[in-house]
């Protein structure tokens, strides 16, 4: 299969724009009929007109009249267009019901749903299918009554009505210009829940939320969480809605979590769907977030867009970065930073070190499919949270609002942005261009020494090689820092002219020295407060330091950070002992530092975060040639001991924070509060289980009691999970059978199956595979069960290789009809070369085969390509 590599230095400004796109969808049962109607500009005199599309083509006019074009590798020429202003009429003919995909029109569950981004538009009809043109859109859509009542595009209903033989139509029209990508068309039997938002300015806009009948009664936290977004966006950024309609669908097949379509978002279920019986208090946070997401993208992405995919973080790192933000000021701002922090640790940290690494904006790329990635979105999020913290809130708020003055109604890039950020500020970002291009976690290795009344830190940047680079230039970025006296104290200091506990330092060079001024006592300094760059930190803490900063940083992430270094370093103590036969240490000053964790008085979800022991995924991050199993069996062996060391207090902190619990009006439905005791509860039963497996025969005997709510059974089924007795067995069955109508629950059932670490899980995994409801053609469902899977350390990384080579198989016989999800499967591949040799071995011979197969995609192709090469 031939390759075609795209460069963003290959980047020239479209030959032909379009003002109009008049689209009519007729709906037959075995295919659409797609008329487009495009009016067309020349904006480069003597070019050929070049269309993209890959659709069944029906016919093909030029202003009315049938035109000489020529049709290879999905793209139509036409030599010698008209110039000036012309007419291009298209009749295509697609067929959802074969469409596996989920890209373009496609069917699920009988119902019609379109996914264009990034370049789903083209199997639809023929255009130039790239975000810098912009269009304004009309969508007539003409289908079966009975099959399809509900008939939506982007946009305002202007029009519908019946028609013969029981069919009906409806027009849209949408009245901003938009690239192709955030076009929409559904079509079918759903029901509709209505509700409504008032804008400041006193504008009432429609909200819609659509799902098939049996999901009707789980909108209702997603409506509200839209109304939240709204609102806060107006407050904190100032932005209002723009269109007189909101629509949000939701669709059981979908490969990513949401997308942004103007005026008519579509929603994997699992984003948009909540009810305390079937989703988790994790699972309603997601739905508010990424409701808040979509909804954000109105102002970042839609009305200002990409000029091309190689900007994609400009609408991604800032609308991330927007979402974190609104989800931080619902509830639990410390909280929500650690959790966004560890989700890049766990998974853009390991992308960064690989084969796959990328910049924030990528140079090149062979599939734009393969983009959407930890890189792009969460660290192009921290990207974006390092202008705020140079400017503060007013600054950044200035460069948003210069940012819109300028480019609304604009397709733009990320130096667009970063010069709006730096004329509103008064700020440099010259350097920070640097953030944009080159891949790689930098490495702080940091000194501090008392002198003269003064603590200096020393600050050596680095920025590893990564595949595209080998050299790379220091970066600037904020470093927030502050100083704990010994008797754990916020000391004051001086920097920059001013006085206080804290300051942001502005690292610029390889190596720097800064000098906090007036200490004139003992000083441990508390480093990276926030996380204020996306960087990794070494400071040479000693262990009574990192204690100090555990009891006394006021710094919530610097706080838990300590805590997780010393639980790296009691993890790698293990690792080491083991290796070397000694037995494992007691970790004295590990337990004692937990034991006052444990009788702290703080929230709780924050306490449940301290007591959480680094994943597999982050401890990997310092390896290279390492045994994946001896990491396991070395993070496991400490678990068990923190399990048997405070038993009783786990024991005793769980049943106060039930009763904490018990005392909410609503105990069991969702809100942050006893969301944070269950948080708790949840790693509470996990150890407890841990230091009595025997306990299961107990938790067998009360589960229907104690079953308050998904949040509960959640926690009980994992923290059984593992357990060697048939009762496990059994309560993972009745699990299966209690939720076997509930799609979105019986993922929970499959990644329960795919996650334990009993001996039999492969067996288990792959009788799940005829599970009655499972589905191989499902993105939720694969990821549930075979996503899970892969990290599932002790079977996955089998020392058979049998882990790999399930994989293997599993992407093959994905990649048939569903590339984009077999190339996201292929992914957990990405850490090969940084095994020991065995297993290095076993994997790169599972990614050959892959390699080998006729007609594999170029999604995975590609991902499976950098990793071998
Ligand atoms: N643009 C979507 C979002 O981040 C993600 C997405 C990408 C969805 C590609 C579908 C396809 O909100
Ligand atoms: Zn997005």
């Amino acid at each position: 299969m031939s390759k075609t590599v795209h460069y963003l230095k290959d980047y020239q400004a479209p030959a032909h724009s379009v003002s109009r796109t008049d689209l009519s969808f007729d709906i037959r049962d075995s295919h659409t009929e797609v008329t487009a109607r495009l009016t067309m500009r020349c904006e480069r005199a003597g070019a050929p007109l070049v269309l993209d599309g890959s659709a069944e083509l029906v016919s093909f006019k030029i202003n009315g009249e049938a035109a000489d074009y020529v049709l290879e590798n999905d793209k139509l020429t036409v030599a010698a267009p008209p110039a000036g202003g012309f007419i291009v009429d298209t009749i295509t003919r697609v067929r959802p019901s074969e469409n596996k995909t989920l890209m373009g029109l496609y069917e699920s569950g009988g119902n019609l749903y379109t996914q264009c981004e990034p370049e789903g538009f083209r199997k639809i009809t023929f255009y130039p299918d790239r975000p810098d043109v912009m269009a304004e859109f009309s969508t007539t859509i003409i289908a079966d009554a009975k099959r399809y009542p509900v008939l939506l595009s982007n946009g305002n209903q202007t029009g519908g009505g019946s028609l013969p033989d029981g069919r009906h139509w409806a027009k849209w029209e949408d009245p901003f210009k938009k690239p192709c990508y955030l076009f929409a068309l559904v079509a079918g039997d759903l029901v509709r829940t209505a509700d409504s938002f008032t804008t400041r300015s006193g504008r009432k806009v429609a909200v819609e939320f659509f799902t098939r009948k049996e999901d009707a009664g789980k909108v209702r936290f997603g409506i509200e969480s839209l109304k939240h977004a709204m609102k806060w966006d107006e407050t904190r950024f100032g932005l209002e809605y723009d269109l007189d309609i909101y629509m949000v669908v939701a669709v059981g097949d979908f490969n990513m979590g949401a997308m942004e379509n103007k005026g008519l978002n579509i929603f994997n279920t699992a984003c948009v769907l909540a009810d305390s019986r079937t989703s988790t208090d994790a699972d309603f946070e997601r739905v508010e977030s990424v409701i808040a997401h979509e909804y954000f993208h109105n102002w970042t992405g839609n009305r200002v867009t990409c000029r091309d995919w190689f900007q994609l973080s400009l609408k991604e790192g800032l609308t991330v970065f927007r979402d974190q933000e609104f989800s931080a000021d619902r509830a639990g701002r410390a909280v929500r930073r650690i959790g966004s922090v560890s989700r890049l640790r766990a998974f853009q940290f390991p992308e960064d070190a690989g084969p796959t690494a990328h910049p924030v904006r990528p140079a090149s790329y062979e599939d734009m499919n393969n983009f959407y990635t930890m890189t792009v979105y969460e660290k192009g999020a921290e990207v974006v949270r390092m202008y705020h913290t140079f400017l503060g809130e007013a600054g950044f708020q200035k460069g948003m609002r210069l940012y819109f003055e300028r480019h609304d109604g604009r397709a733009v890039t990320c130096d667009d942005f970063r010069a709006a950020m730096a004329d509103a500020g008064g700020f440099d970002f010259g350097q920070f261009a640097l953030w944009y291009s080159q891949a790689g976690t930098p490495v702080l290795d940091i000194e501090g020494r008392r002198q003269d009344g003064s603590f200096i830190l020393k600050v050596r940047q680095t920025v590893p090689p990564t595949p595209d680079a080998a050299a790379k230039q220091p970066m600037q970025m904020p470093l927030k820092t502050g100083l704990i006296s010994r008797s754990g104290d916020s000391l004051e200091f001086e920097y920059g002219g001013k006085r206080g506990t804290e300051a942001v330092l502005i690292l610029t060079q390889a190596e720097q020295e800064f000098v906090l001024g007036g200490v004139n006592t003992d000083a441990v300094p508390s480093l990276l407060r926030g996380f204020s760059a996306p960087v990794r930190a070494n400071y040479p803490y000693t262990d009574a330091d990192l204690a100090l900063l555990l009891a006394h940083d006021p710094d919530p992430f610097a706080r838990w950070e300590a805590g997780q270094t010393l639980l790296r370093r009691a993890v790698a103590a293990n690792i080491a002992a083991a290796a070397e036969g000694r037995p494992l240490p007691a970790h004295a000053a590990l337990r004692e530092a937990l034991g006052h964790v444990l009788a702290a008085d703080i929230d709780p979800a924050y306490q449940a975060l301290l007591l959480s022991v680094p994943t597999e995924a982050e401890l990997w991050a310092d390896m290279e040639n390492f045994d994946p199993l001896a990491v396991h069996q070395a993070r496991e062996a400490l678990l068990d001991l923190i399990a048997a060391a405070f038993h009783s207090r786990f024991l005793a902190l769980n049943s106060a924070a039930r009763e904490q619990e018990e005392r909410f009006p609503d105990p069991y439905g969702y809100a942050p509060e006893p969301a944070a005791l269950r948080t708790l509860r949840n790693v509470c039963r996990a150890f407890i289980l841990r230091a009595d497996p025997a306990h299961i025969e107990q938790v067998s005997e009360k589960y229907d009691e104690m079953a308050k709510n998904m949040t509960h059974e959640w926690g009980i089924m994992s923290a059984v999970n593992n357990n060697p007795s048939p009762l496990r067995d059994s309560l993972l069955a009745k699990f299966g059978g209690k939720f076997a109508a509930d799609a979105l629950a019986m993922d929970k059932y499959f990644a329960l199956t795919a996650s334990s670490l009993r001996g039999d899980t492969p067996q288990q995994v792959r009788a799940a595979l005829q599970h009655p409801q499972y589905n191989a053609q499902n993105p939720n469902k694969v990821r549930a069960l075979i996503g899970t899977f892969t990290r599932n350390v002790p079977h996955f990384h089998a020392a058979d290789g049998s882990g790999y080579r399930f994989l293997a198989d599993k992407i093959l016989e994905t990649d048939r009809f569903n590339p984009s999800l077999a190339s996201g499967l292929a992914r957990a591949f990405n850490i090969c070369r940084r095994l020991e040799p065995q297993r290095q071995a076993l994997m790169k011979a599972e990614l050959e085969r892959i390699a080998a197969v006729e007609n594999l995609s170029s999604e995975t192709g590609e991902i499976v390509g950098k990793i071998l090469a």
